[in-house]
């Protein structure tokens, strides 16, 4: 029944490589995006932006969140949409709102540090606090006429718990280490309550039409392997056996040392920064995953032919089954689009 279903869901895209290479099929070439696609590399994007009071406006703002998620298919060309959103809606939703100050980055004013802070927080009600998401999803998937697969997407509960505990972006995050070591029972019930509420929150978003969802803990690299086994591990676990009803992308940057036990997750893709070789993330998932990734987003400043050699090296050394070519994090805000397209449209030509 639940295969069917799916079947239903996905005949209907023109173009479901993305979905094919996620569920392990047979693909005429690789799929190809990118994290942070929809955003300051494109004037397109930057335009709208600049209309609005802020960032949270655009997040808030339907109609403009769809337009912009749509962007890059228009523009550039990648084989699938990613919802503009934030992961930091999930903070908010559970009563921790945040500001992203211009040029700094996320701030959260009450950061949770005690068992009374804990208590100002709750369950995100995802239906009513963060209708404006499932709202642009639907918008987004109207929009997009069934071109390309729509990605959802939310933070792994470690990287939530980073900010949540830390109040802001950070090198070293040491105020949210010093919760793990100080107070690993107070982590583990924050822990647990961001856990919920993003299976509530992925849930929501796969009713309200996305493909497929990819999970960002951008700050795994912070935690020693064993710290992730305790704190980021069985939390991505629960998220895992909970989102059955469409392929998951598990992505943690840095957290090379955790790639034998990401094989064992029921996740379909997993996720790789640059750091990493090809093979060697092969053979430690024992060939039994899809792989997604791990250009250095910086590889994109280099001349067009660079970029072509670079590419194409990467696409061969994973193999074009079972593989979705992309970045190891997100693009930076200052690559040049043509930059952009040049790795999209070598990927594209791979035969
Ligand atoms: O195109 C896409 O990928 C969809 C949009 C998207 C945004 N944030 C929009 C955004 C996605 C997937 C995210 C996820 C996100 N947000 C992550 C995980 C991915 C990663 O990079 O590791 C994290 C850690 C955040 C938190 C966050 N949001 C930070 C640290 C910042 C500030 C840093 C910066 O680049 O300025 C943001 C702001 C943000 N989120 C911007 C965009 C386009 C830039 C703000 C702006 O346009 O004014």
């Amino acid at each position: 029944m639940a295969a069917t279903f799916a079947l239903y869901r996905y005949s209907m895209l023109q173009n479901d490589l993305l979905l094919q290479a996620a569920r392990g099929e047979q693909v005429k070439r690789p799929p190809v995006w990118l994290m942070r696609q929809a955003g300051r590399i494109l004037p397109e994007y930057r335009a709208i932006r600049d209309r609005l009071k802020d960032f949270k406006e655009l997040v808030t703002t339907p109609h403009l969140a769809a337009e912009v998620t749509l962007q890059p298919v228009e523009l550039l060309g990648v084989d699938a949409a990613i919802i503009f959103s934030d992961i930091l809606v999930i903070p908010e939703a559970m009563g921790l709102p945040y500001e992203m100050v211009e040029k700094r980055g996320p701030w959260l004013a009450t950061p949770i540090r005690s068992e009374q802070d804990l208590q100002k927080i709750h369950l995100a009600n995802v239906d009513s606090d963060l209708a404006y998401v499932a709202e642009a999803i639907r918008l987004a998937k109207r929009e997009l006429r069934q071109r390309v697969p729509l990605i959802g997407f939310a933070g792994a509960p470690f990287t939530i718990f980073a900010y949540m505990t830390e109040g802001s972006g950070s090198k070293t995050f040491s105020k949210a280490k010093q919760v793990l070591y100080q107070q690993p029972a107070l982590a583990h019930q924050l822990l647990q309550m961001i856990t919920a509420s993003t299976i509530a929150y992925l849930k929501m978003q796969i009713a309200a039409g996305v493909d497929i969802v990819q999970i960002f803990d951008s700050w795994a690299g912070i935690l020693s392997p064993t710290q992730y086994r305790v704190f980021s591990l069985p939390y991505l676990a629960q998220i895992c056996d909970a989102i059955t009803e469409v392929p998951l992308i598990l992505f943690a940057k840095g957290a090379f040392f955790a790639l034998e036990d990401f094989a064992q997750l029921p996740c379909q893709v997993i996720g790789l920064d640059w750091t990493i070789d090809p093979q060697t993330a092969r053979r430690q998932t024992h060939y039994a995953k899809t792989l997604q990734g791990n250009l250095d987003p910086c590889a994109l400043y280099a001349d067009f032919d660079t970029i072509r050699k670079e590419t194409r090296q990467m696409i061969a050394a994973f193999g074009p089954q079972r593989y979705i070519a992309n970045l190891g994090h997100g693009v930076y805000p200052d690559t040049p689009p043509d930059h952009v397209r040049c790795f999209i449209d070598t990927v594209k030509n791979w035969a």
